[in-house]
């Protein structure tokens, strides 16, 4: 047996991974790597930035820490995190577009050190900001915070689901279906999906070992979206305003380790980003 072979069993009923204890270290450092690269970016997410100099920087930290951005030549996508601006629901495209006053703005960085995947998304402000959109912005922290709360062994993934879509939907907010969360560790993406919306004790039954994100997508107004002719870009096809967060967590014997909380305490909005 392999090194590699090691890092996990396999649940029979479900066929997703059960990691060990030397993989949950793995993915502690990549997702703080990962959770560091956020709040590196935070007093440069001004107006007046171009997502593309985001980009550059998100590349360069990753290489000055020994880490590659896993969407860099993923599928196509030839940059090192997606900035998904305003009505942008995910998978935006960093390019020389400067941000403007009262944007607001999913940065998704997806780090791979020592063969792991930390994945994490936050949104930022570009100045001074809309009360809708801080408002959107307060509803998607606390639906991922609230999916993250079901996590246990014996609850399921439409545990998380259901919880998520309850509280967004009761804020009269909608969730995003046609993206998911996802299983990571040596893979960017696998088993289990993760749905944001749903139904209490569908999918499987979680497990202590088992490593997913949870990332809703959160829309102002109606949930649907449509991906732009470049292949990659979601927006909502009410042009309404869409919020996302994104953690990396390994479930526990009695809930989850979030592998990617801020070290500096940058978890949302607004972050201090000045000394005052
Ligand atoms: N980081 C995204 C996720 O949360 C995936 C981005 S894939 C890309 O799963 F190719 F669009 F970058
Ligand atoms: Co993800
Ligand atoms: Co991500």
């Amino acid at each position: 047996m392999t090194k590699l072979d090691s890092m996990h069993t396999l649940d029979k009923a479900s066929k997703i991974k059960l990691y060990n204890a030397e993989a949950f270290e793995g993915m502690r450092i990549a997702g703080q790597l990962a959770a560091q690269a956020l709040d590196m970016l935070a007093p440069h997410v001004v107006p007046g930035v171009k997502t593309s100099t985001i980009d550059d920087m998100v590349l360069e930290f990753a290489l000055d820490h020994g880490a590659i951005p896993a969407t860099l030549n993923y599928r196509g996508f030839t940059h090192s995190c997606c900035t998904s601006i305003n009505h942008v629901v995910c998978h935006g495209i960093p390019g020389p577009k400067p941000l403007r006053n009262g944007d607001i703005v999913n940065i998704d960085v997806t780090l791979i050190k020592d063969g792991w995947h930390g994945d994490t998304s936050r949104m930022y402000a570009v100045g001074e900001i809309s009360r809708r959109a801080e408002r959107l912005i307060e509803v998607t922290y606390e639906s991922l915070m609230r999916g993250i709360a079901v996590v246990k062994p014996g609850r399921t993934t439409g545990d998380i689901g259901a919880a998520i879509q309850t509280y967004a939907e009761g804020e009269r907010c909608s969730v995003v279906q046609e993206f998911c969360g996802h299983g990571l560790g040596q893979n960017f993406h696998e088993r289990p999906n993760i749905l944001h919306y749903g139904e209490k004790g569908e999918g499987p039954v979680l497990k202590a070992g088992m490593i997913f994100t949870i990332e809703p997508m959160i829309n102002l107004g109606r949930p649907q979206v449509k991906v732009l002719s470049d292949g990659w870009t979601a927006v909502t096809r009410d042009k309404q305003l869409s919020a996302q967060f994104e953690h990396s967590i390994g479930v526990t014997k009695d809930g989850c380790e979030i592998f990617t909380s801020s070290p500096m305490g940058y978890n949302k909005p607004p972050y201090e980003t000045k000394d005052t």
